[in-house]
């Protein structure tokens, strides 16, 4: 049976200053893999019962946790005519629409002389779009796509990876300097939408954004999604043909204005709920980096700069937040090495990034964003940390209140190395305990410039979780549940979906042994009066069977609902949008 039980923590403490993010926590051994019985890891759930396939010892490689994850990361299989899926339980009518999903979808290919070409760190694993299109509520078509045709076939015939920035990437820094500097500063291609010269060049899939203003749409739209783009934390925007998922052109920021000129942004943008105005910064480097944090116009599609921020270190931030009145910059503690000169050597983000310094302060920014106050309002410090995706943040009075998953030091990042994530890859068992979460949520404010950003809470590391969720209703405004992935040291990745209430301090749990869930997608009940009516949607792989579904769980009580069985697994991708109507909330 999956296991649904709660979980009561005792550790959170109201309104007190975070002291321990700066020290080192104590570390567990890792574990061994275990004796568990796979046939007991079988997928029952209410409803439903789908055997599992026992490792064959000598065959399979030994997994850590006996929890094999391989296959999501290692699967290079599109389906680019829609298949039907088998779906046992029944999608409730609200949650009918398309899930997209975004992300790596395989990491080595063959090149014409037989030698094999390997990215070596997961963002940088060959871009792939997933579509599933939720038809009734008993069918599901699914297609997906490679989204970097033009990439594939250089480094196939070439057997090279083409010049470019990467995130984890190590090259051999033989080309020149100037040319790796023309390469990062001058302004890229801008949109061609419905040309498909360079569209597929690109390796661009770690968010996507359907309808995304000021931006054109594809030329074969039809129905809700009138635009689809993929996006990274580079400024390059990549856009795709809804249904069949072909590229068809690439943007840049400097489409939306001559002044986002710069080379870094966050692949999460934010949108404002009601008004479905898009959120963003742009960062150029250099010795005096800018932050330029602007506004694009669901309306009339211009794009407004609300602010250049020009005291903080250039960093690296995946994501940001938003409430009625502020835009919200957390500059955290991956700060770019010489104003990002050693990207220009060593070509990816990881090397460029300086190490970790302790000492070194996180600093938020407090952007009004309302016509009548653009600019920065206050900025407030606080003990360091690094993060990757903000939750959500709203007002308090004269407060900004802010919830984020963070980590003590950078170790996550070079966690994400390939063969640091497999499960059969024993490398991966010395780094199954690092890079661990911690959901905090803090306060600040913002009538006092320089004070201090103090902490409302920290959770444990073993109920906190990545790829974090929520209803999107409640998005800028104050939410009671946060839900994403868990990573409980029980396999090399994920081992769990977890519903966090904050108001009880209680966790609820799904897990099954073996699957391994993908981010959550929260759909809410039109019809619901709570803000845990809806359902959840994760693309788990069951590792045993070496095969995917979708699954729907209630989120009021993370019962399985519904799910929607592939015959092959399907590459773990990181991010996704459920739409069903115009309506998107970016986040
Ligand atoms: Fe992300």
């Amino acid at each position: 049976m999956p296991n649904v039980g709660t979980i009561t923590r005792e550790n959170s403490t109201t309104r007190r200053r975070l002291s321990t993010l700066a020290r080192p926590f104590s570390t567990r051994k890792a574990s061994p893999p275990t004796d568990t019985d796979p046939a007991s890891a079988s997928t029952n759930t209410p409803g439903t019962t789908t055997a599992t396939k026992l490792i064959e010892v000598g065959i399979e490689k030994e997994s850590f946790g006996n929890w094999p994850n391989s296959e999501g990361f290692d699967v290079f299989h599109d389906e680019r005519t829609p298949i039907e899926l088998r779906v046992t339980g029944s999608i409730p009518e609200y949650a009918l629409g398309v899930l997209y999903r975004t992300g790596p979808g395989g990491y080595q290919i063959e090149t014409a002389s037989g030698t094999t070409v390997s990215m070596s760190h997961w963002f940088d694993a060959f871009a792939q779009v997933h579509r599933f299109n939720l038809v009734s509520p008993t069918k599901v078509l699914y297609n997906s796509r490679h989204t970097c045709d033009d990439l594939l076939l250089h480094v196939r015939e070439t057997g090279q990876l083409p010049a470019g920035f990467s995130f984890g990437q190590r090259r051999d820094p033989c080309q020149s300097f100037f040319k790796k500097f023309v390469s990062l500063f001058e302004p890229r291609v801008d949109l061609v939408a419905g040309g498909v010269e360079n569209a597929s060049k690109v390796n661009c899939a770690v968010t996507i954004s359907t309808n995304y203003p000021g931006l054109p749409d594809a030329p074969n739209a039809s129905g809700a999604v009138k635009n689809l783009y993929n996006k990274t934390d580079a400024t390059t925007l990549q856009a795709l043909d809804p249904e069949t998922l072909e590229p068809i052109g690439i943007a840049n920021q400097v489409s939306l204005h001559p002044e986002l000129k710069g080379p870094c942004s966050a692949s999460h943008a934010r949108s404002d709920p009601l008004t479905g105005d898009m959120f963003n910064y742009n960062l150029t480097l250099g010795k005096h980096p800018q932050y330029k944090i602007f506004q694009v116009s669901k309306v009339t599609g211009e794009t407004t700069i609300l602010a250049t921020i020009t005291d903080a270190p250039g960093a690296y931030i995946h994501s940001f937040f938003l409430t009625p009145r502020y835009v919200v910059l957390c500059v955290w503690g991956a700060y770019y090495a010489m104003g990002g000169l050693k990207m220009l050597y060593y070509k990816n983000v990881i090397e460029a990034i300086d190490v970790w310094d302790p000492k070194k302060q996180t600093m938020w920014y407090v952007i009004d964003r309302t016509e009548a106050r653009r600019g920065v309002v206050s900025s407030h410090p606080c003990p360091p940390f690094f993060a990757f995706h903000s939750v959500n943040a709203w007002e308090e009075g004269s407060a900004v209140v802010a919830e984020v998953p963070v980590y003590e030091n950078l170790d996550v990042i070079k966690k994400f190395y390939v063969e640091n994530l497999k499960g059969d890859s024993k490398v991966a068992w010395t780094w199954a305990e690092k890079g661990r979460v911690k959901l905090t949520r803090w306060r600040m404010d913002t009538t006092v410039d320089g004070s201090e950003a103090e902490m409302v809470f920290e959770l444990d590391k073993d109920s906190s979780m990545e790829l974090p969720t929520m209803n999107p209703d409640f998005v800028t405004l104050p939410h009671r549940f946060t839900y994403g992935l868990l990573n409980r040291v029980k396999s090399t990745l994920l081992d769990g979906i977890v519903k966090f209430d904050s108001t009880t301090r209680t966790s609820l749990v799904w897990e099954v042994h073996g699957h391994t869930p993908g981010e959550c997608i929260f759909v809410p009940d039109p019809q619901g009066t709570e803000e845990d009516d809806g359902v959840l949607l994760s693309v788990v792989l069951d590792g045993f069977a070496k095969k995917s579904y979708l699954l729907l769980l209630r989120a009021k009580d993370l019962v399985e609902v519904a799910r929607a069985e592939l015959d092959t697994a399907v590459a773990f991708a990181f991010h996704g949008r459920h739409v069903n109507g115009e309506r998107s909330v970016e986040w």
